[in-house]
């Protein structure tokens, strides 16, 4: 008879095959068993192999290095979320009495961390328009140590002067980290382009399904990298395996999904500027885009963010929501499906109705995060709702 205790505790060997399989296995276990001391003090000593899975696991190998793969960049580490990616990197790089640079369009939770958590660490921070470089450069202090900027701005599409950023970086001595989540590497290349830092939210564009939430941190300098991985694994800022490998499969079309999306959105833009009843559209392969001149700087035709803006205020923007009912209504971008926000009610619900007036953020304005659907039939679905709802 079988000794059910005995064989519970039992760990078979992994069944052996000679042919392998063709995906990524996954790795759930939080412990390894080390064969005795001096192996784990050797690994140890020579940082290899996996641990504890706070400190690594293979999935997030996996993943890291096929990030790094599209960033050109080595070592990068991926963490549970795209705000612990930015966590990461402030917790690495800053001590108190540092000065960090934001630019004002960042990501809302970034902003925040910029606003309220990081002067409780004695680290002093400002905002400057991205678009506006001589506003920057009389933001920078003698103890800025660090300016962070996203490329493209959500949700009001504006290209940050990323060249005079990062001569100004230079010049100055901070460390350029780049929020890449929404041009991707497919839309820019931050490395190539002098920044010191790249981070993403995983969970948009580069998993795309909206299942997984992740994000990546890449610096050039090694030195940095172990700062910021150290400050990962001691804040508990990991990631799940599961969570990695869906990732890792989401990334295999990554690219395709990319070009696809973009495409439509270039097509998207056009036919919304052609709606009675649209205001404005915003994309950067329009002509009249405010930023038009700076285009050069992205690789590809702009990416897959539309914004645009209604006649008719609130009610017309609920009833724009309602009619649009097969493009799902959620504050989320980069799903392989097409997705509706709208930042009054959501991204920018905190700012006072002037602070969104300000920046062009009316009741009428929306955000699209353009999917691979058939273009035609987007088109159709947006047409029919803008004449619905105006
Ligand atoms: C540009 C940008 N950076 C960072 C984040 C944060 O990412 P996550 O939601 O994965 O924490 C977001 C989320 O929308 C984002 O849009």
């Amino acid at each position: 008879m079988t000794d059910k205790k005995q064989s519970i505790a039992r760990r078979p060997a992994w069944p052996q095959s000679t042919s392998k399989p063709v995906t990524t296995p996954i790795q759930p276990s939080v412990v390894y068993a080390s064969p005795d001391a001096d192996a784990l003090d050797q690994q140890y000593v020579e940082g290899s192999g996996y641990t504890y899975s706070r400190e690594g696991h293979p999935n997030a190998t996996v993943l890291a290095q096929k990030i790094d793969h599209l960033e050109c960049a080595t070592g990068g580490l991926i963490t549970g979320s795209g705000m612990s990616a930015i966590g990461a990197v402030f917790m690495g790089c800053l001590q108190s009495g540092d000065h960090v640079l934001g630019s004002t369009q960042l990501y809302g939770r970034t902003l925040r961390l910029m606003a309220e958590d990081l002067p409780r660490f004695g680290v002093e921070t400002s905002l400057a328009d991205p678009t506006d470089i001589a506003a920057m450069r009389a933001s920078v202090q003698p103890n800025t140590k660090m300016i962070i900027v996203e490329v493209i701005s959500n949700p009001t599409i504006r290209i940050a002067d990323m060249e005079g950023i990062a001569a100004l970086a230079n010049q100055v001595g901070a460390l350029l980290v780049v929020d890449n989540t929404f041009t991707t590497p497919r839309g820019y290349s931050p490395f190539d382009n002098g920044a010191d830092i790249i981070v993403h939210s995983v969970t948009k564009l580069l998993a795309g399904h909206s299942d997984a939430m992740l994000g990546y941190v890449a610096a050039k300098d090694p030195d940095l990298m172990e700062k910021m991985t150290i400050a990962a694994v001691t804040w508990g800022l990991s990631p799940s395996p599961f969570d990695c490998w869906l990732a890792e499969r989401g990334l295999q079309s990554f690219e395709l999904r990319y070009d696809r999306a973009e495409q439509n959105a270039v097509r998207v833009a056009k036919a919304l500027q052609g709606c009675d009843g649209v205001i404005r559209v915003l994309h950067p392969s329009l002509p009249d885009h405010p930023d038009h001149n700076r285009t050069h700087i992205l690789t590809g035709a702009g990416g897959n963010m539309v914004s645009f803006e209604l006649n008719g205020g609130r009610m017309a923007a609920n009833a724009f929501i309602r009619a649009a009912d097969q493009i799902p209504f959620a504050p989320t971008l980069g799903d392989i499906s097409t997705t509706l926000s709208h930042p009054a009610s959501s991204s920018h619900r905190a700012l006072t109705p002037e602070a969104r007036a300000a920046m062009g953020v009316s009741e009428g304005f929306f955000r699209l995060s353009v999917g691979v659907e058939d273009a035609d039939l987007l088109i159709e679905e947006l047409r029919t709702a803008v004449a619905a709802a105006v």
